[in-house]
């Protein structure tokens, strides 16, 4: 598989599984009442958060000193008091007086830190010159709703915050793209003040995420999945459990997946349990791509060592790369790109080694002939249906192993041109049905059809697959599509996109960090999160 990205020596562990961010965890909480506010502050101390953000514009009926003096006393972490107006995104509509006179009470009262919007905070800052308890800070904040100034724009908006007296610089701005991010990194990075910068949506989450690897102050995780304050912002308990965010720091290497949408993909959770279990210093973050070179140009330091490709890019991605595995090219499509060392990408597919290794297997169970004598595929009428990137994959991953190929896709040029390439016979997915030329064929799907949510629906005709000695369906949601239960019903064995999912999982984490890829671990939560 070529190169590898960097040797076993070159990782940089973290054995002791230790704190190596020192990026505090925020929850805010938004309750209506201060009794649902102590609750909320006690879970969010059971999950794990460093502080919490009581929201006093969502409280219903607020008293400012008996309701103060019972949140900030017996909140079991320290207290961050926030007073949102709502010209600046939050719910308070009163009087800008009294508003102000509740957050320096909330001083007085001994909240840890008080968050004070951009366009009072000069003046609120010359109102408690010379109060300040000691420890207690003052958070400036600003957030633009629109979009994510330039990096100018921004460094003067740091400048005018820091003239405040702030003795926290808080930027939050709107991800219109997910480089966006990257203006937020270089301002955390060379602030000289400690500095919370949150590109807010969902193109903005590795902002969130990677925090602590841009030395931010802060980084905001809510309490539920429901119940956030920010558009894009992630929970406390995914950003501990599912992204490590402890073992996150400045040398942490980023891996992850481009796609779009990406949200639903479960390789996080594998790869960082992986890197976790070895004790490797990297995370593996969902990165929402609307423009591949964009992003590619955007980070292209070695701190972005590598990452997984998914529908729509796989295609596209490959026009970006300096380096493409022999096999992939010929795919035309690549999900698998790693970082050289001398900061060049390469790229890989691993989706046809997942398939092919999974299918083989199957036929060996079949036929209970042995691994060395060469592949079962070999010979075998396979029949691919769809041409589409995953198609191409089975395609040239059956011919490599010998087998004669058919290509069967509702859009029969698409079939023709890639039955061409692999030396096989192309035809339209309606005549699938009725093809038989002999028994115990393979047949694989890559079309969507029977995908989530339209399970009801499937590529070929129950009756037709007693033809097939084995059926293989590269959609994994559900996890058995109706193709493979007519398919198993009928007495064929199957193969499950999972499989081709975990294997190709396999393939990339070897190509990723050049160790072994612990299987088992992968299986089992797979297992638990299918
Ligand atoms: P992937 O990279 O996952 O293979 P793709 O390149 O978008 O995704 O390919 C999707 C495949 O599913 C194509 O073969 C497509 O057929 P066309 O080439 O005719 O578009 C096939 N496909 C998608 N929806 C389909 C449907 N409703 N019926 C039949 N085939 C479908």
């Amino acid at each position: 598989m070529g190169s590898l990205p960097f040797t076993v020596s070159d990782l940089q562990t973290s054995s002791s599984g230790a704190r190596s961010s020192p990026t505090l965890l925020c929850t805010p909480l938004m309750g209506t009442t201060v009794d649902q506010m102590l609750i909320e502050m006690r879970k969010a101390k059971e999950i794990g958060s460093d502080v919490v953000e009581i929201r006093l514009d969502c409280l219903r009926n607020f008293n400012p000193r008996p309701d103060l003096e019972v949140l900030i006393e017996r909140s079991p972490l320290p207290t961050l008091v926030t007073y949102r107006p709502i010209w600046e995104g939050g719910q308070y509509e009163g009087d800008e007086t009294k508003r102000q006179d509740a957050l320096r009470l909330a001083m007085e009262l001994g909240a840890d830190y008080i968050d004070v919007e951009l366009e009072v905070a000069h003046d609120f800052n010359n109102s408690i010159y010379g109060k300040k308890p000691e420890n207690f800070k003052v958070i400036v904040s600003s957030h633009n709703f629109h979009n994510t100034p330039s990096s100018e724009a921004i460094g003067n908006l740091v400048a005018r915050i820091q003239a405040t007296g702030a003795d926290i610089v808080k930027i939050a701005t709107t991800a219109l793209d997910i480089t966006d991010c990257a203006r937020i990194f270089q301002i955390m990075v060379h602030s000289q003040v400690p500095t919370i910068g949150i590109v807010m949506g969902e193109r903005g989450l590795i902002s969130r995420l990677l925090s602590p690897k841009f030395g931010g102050y802060l980084t905001y995780g809510a309490l539920e999945a429901g119940a956030i304050s920010a558009p894009g912002q992630p929970t406390a308990k995914d950003l501990l459990d599912l992204y490590n965010f402890r073992l996150i720091g400045p040398d942490t290497r980023v891996y992850g997946i481009i796609g779009k949408p990406v949200g639903h993909s479960k390789s996080p959770l594998l790869f960082n349990a992986a890197f976790k279990s070895v004790g490797l210093n990297a995370v593996y973050v969902h990165f929402l791509v609307d423009d591949v070179k964009k992003f590619f140009d955007t980070y292209s330091s070695s701190d972005w060592a590598g990452c997984s490709c998914t529908i729509p890019h796989k295609e596209a991605a490959l026009k970006c790369m300096n380096e493409i595995d022999p096999i992939a090219k010929k795919i035309g499509a690549i999900n698998n790109i790693v970082r050289r060392s001398d900061g060049g990408l390469m790229a890989f597919n691993t989706d046809y080694i997942g398939a092919i290794a999974g299918i083989e297997d199957q036929l060996r169970g079949l036929n209970g002939t042995n691994p060395a004598a060469g592949s079962p595929l070999a010979g075998k009428l396979f029949v691919v249906l769809g041409a589409g990137g995953a198609g191409k994959s089975l395609a040239y991953g059956a011919a490599q192993k010998g087998a004669r190929v058919v290509v069967a896709n509702r859009t029969y040029e698409r079939a023709k041109e890639l039955a061409d390439k692999v030396g096989g016979q192309a035809m339209t997915l309606a005549e699938v049905d009725n093809f038989h030329p002999e028994e115990g064929m393979v047949l694989a799907n890559t079309t969507s059809v029977g995908m989530k949510p339209k399970i009801d629906e499937t590529p070929i005709s129950k009756q037709s697959l007693k033809h097939y000695c084995l059926v293989f369906d590269a959609i994994y949601t559900p996890k058995e599509t109706r193709l493979l239960r007519e398919a198993r019903e009928t007495g064929a064995t199957i193969v499950y996109g999972t499989e081709m999912l975990i294997r190709q999982g396999f393939e990339q984490y070897k190509n990723f960090t050049g160790l072994p890829a612990p299987e088992e671990l992968f299986r089992q939560l797979m297992e638990k999160h299918a």
